[in-house]
C-alpha cells in the first residue's frame, strides 16, 4: 500500500505549482479550477497541511467583489488552453472565466476541521471561511433571486459533469450563431473519442459569449442566460455546503443566521424534485420549463446533503443499488443501460472517483456495509488502473488526463480518513 500512497502524492506533488496545482500534468487543464482546489487540498490535508492551505488561499484571492468564485482561475497567461484568460476578459485580482462550480469548499473545510487540531492556523481558516460565507451568500442572492430554495446553474460548465445527458436537451435549445469562430485545444492532447463533441462546444461557447456580452452581471443573467437548470447534484452539494458552513461559522462566532433560513428552505424543496410516479430525482430547466429525467449519477449526491426523510433515503439506496450492478466497476456516471450512456466519453458513462467519493461519504452514516463496499472498490480500481481522470465501468480502462490530482487526493482521502494524526 504504501508505494500506491506514495505515488498518490507524487501526483499531487508534480502537479504543483506556485500556490496552486493543475489538474493534471498535462496540456489539458493548465489552470486552477475551483472544485478541484477543493479535493485537492483535502488530500495536501494529509500530509502538508499547509499546502491545503495555500491551495485555498490563492482560491479566495481569485473571489469576485460580488462574491462569486469562479470556477477557473489563470495563473499562467502563456497556454493554448480554450477559452483562455483572454477570450473570458473578466476576473477580480486573477484572470478568471466568468462562472463558477460547485461549492464544495465549506465541506472540504469543515472535513479538514474533523480531522486536525487546527490551531496556529485558525486565523487564516478564519478568513478563508468569510469569503466561503460570502460565496454562498452570492449564490443565494443571484442564482435563487426568487428565494425558491434551490440555486441554478447558468452554462453546463458550472455543474462540472460537462457533458452529461442531463443537458442534452437545454442544450439543443441554444442556437449557434453562424458566424461563431473559436479553437479547441482539448481534443488535441487527449482522444477526441474521450471528449465532448464539437457540437457541445458551439454550444459551451455560444453560453459563454452571451454571458460576456451582459458583462456577467449576475443581476441581469439569472433571466437572460441562454441556460438556466435547476439540478439535483448540485443543489445537494450546496444543501451539505451550507451545513458545514453553519458549523464552521459557529466554530467562529460568526453570524449564519441567513444560511440557516436558507438550509430550511432548501431542505423542503429539494425532495420535490423527487418524482414518486417514476422513482426517480428530475432537473428542471427553467429556461425552457421543462423537467428532465436522466439516470445521473450525480442525483445520488442527495444522500450527501443528509436529508432528514429516512425512508426516502432508503428509496434511494435501493436505486443506487441497482445503478451500476450490472457492471465490474462502479459507478458509471450514467446508468449503463440507458440509451444515451457511453463508455468512453467524459461525463456520458464513465466511473468519476469524485462521485465514488460523494456517495461514499453521504452513505457512511446510512448504510455502512454498502459505504466500505464503495469505499473498497474505488480505492481498488485507482490501484489497478492508475490515477486517471475518469474508468471505463466495463473493463476498469482509464481515459482522460492521467496523473490526476482529484483521483490522487480522494485516493489519499479514503485510505487515510480515519487516520488522525498527519503522516
Ligand atoms: C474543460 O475544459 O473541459 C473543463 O471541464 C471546463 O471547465
Amino acid at each position: 500500500m504504501n508505494n500506491f500512497i506514495n505515488s498518490a502524492k507524487k501526483v499531487l506533488l508534480s502537479n504543483k505549482k506556485n500556490g496552486y496545482t493543475l489538474p493534471t500534468n498535462n496540456k489539458l487543464y493548465p489552470a486552477q479550477w475551483n472544485w478541484d482546489s477543493g479535493f485537492i487540498a483535502l488530500g495536501y490535508s494529509h500530509f502538508k497541511l499547509k499546502y491545503a492551505l495555500d491551495e485555498l488561499k490563492t482560491l479566495i484571492k481569485g473571489q469576485w467583489r460580488d462574491g462569486m468564485i469562479p470556477h477557473i482561475l489563470f495563473h499562467d497567461l502563456n497556454t493554448n488552453y480554450y477559452p483562455n484568460h483572454s477570450v473570458w476578459a473578466c476576473g477580480n485580482k486573477i484572470h478568471s472565466s466568468g462562472i463558477t462550480q460547485p461549492p464544495i469548499l465549506a465541506i472540504i473545510i469543515k472535513l479538514i476541521f474533523d480531522k486536525y487540531k487546527i490551531k496556529k492556523e485558525k486565523a487564516e481558516f478564519k478568513k478563508i471561511i468569510k469569503g466561503v460565507l460570502k460565496y454562498h451568500k452570492w449564490f443565494i442572492k443571484f442564482r435563487d433571486p426568487n428565494n425558491s430554495g434551490l440555486v441554478s446553474i447558468l452554462h453546463p460548465w458550472e455543474s462540472g459533469y460537462d457533458n452529461s445527458p442531463l443537458w442534452d436537451y437545454s442544450m439543443s435549445k441554444v442556437k449557434i450563431p453562424k458566424n461563431l469562430k473559436y479553437k479547441r485545444g482539448d481534443n488535441k492532447v487527449v482522444n477526441p473519442e474521450y471528449r465532448p463533441l464539437d457540437i457541445d462546444y458551439d454550444r459551451y461557447v455560444t453560453i459563454k459569449n452571451h454571458l460576456k456580452k451582459n458583462n456577467y452581471n449576475p443581476n441581469k443573467l439569472f433571466k437572460a442566460s441562454l441556460f438556466n437548470v435547476v439540478d439535483v447534484g448540485f443543489n445537494s452539494i450546496f444543501l451539505r455546503a451550507n451545513k458545514d458552513l453553519v458549523k464552521l461559522l459557529k466554530m467562529f462566532d460568526l453570524k449564519s443566521n441567513e444560511i440557516e433560513t436558507y438550509i430550511s428552505r432548501s431542505e423542503k424543496k429539494i425532495v420535490k424534485l423527487y418524482n414518486k410516479k417514476n422513482n426517480s430525482f428530475i432537473n428542471i430547466d427553467l429556461k425552457n420549463k421543462k423537467k428532465i429525467t436522466i439516470p445521473s449519477i450525480t442525483h445520488y449526491f442527495i444522500l450527501f446533503a443528509d436529508l432528514r426523510d429516512k425512508k426516502l433515503n432508503n428509496k434511494i439506496i435501493k436505486n443506487l443499488k441497482k445503478h451500476s450492478n450490472k457492471e465490474k466497476y462502479f459507478f458509471s456516471s450514467i446508468k449503463s443501460d440507458h440509451r444515451k450512456f457511453e463508455e468512453k466519453r467524459y461525463w456520458r458513462g464513465p466511473v468519476w472517483i469524485n462521485c465514488n467519493w460523494i456517495i461514499y461519504q453521504g452513505l457512511k452514516n446510512k448504510d455502512i456495509k454498502f459505504a466500505n463496499q464503495i469505499k473498497k472498490k474505488t480505492i481498488n480500481l485507482v490501484k489497478q488502473k492508475g490515477f486517471n481522470e475518469y474508468f471505463s465501468c466495463k473493463t476498469g480502462k482509464g481515459f482522460g488526463a492521467t496523473n490526476f490530482s482529484w483521483t490522487a487526493s480522494l485516493f489519499l482521502d479514503l485510505i487515510f480518513e480515519n487516520k488522525y494524526e498527519q503522516l
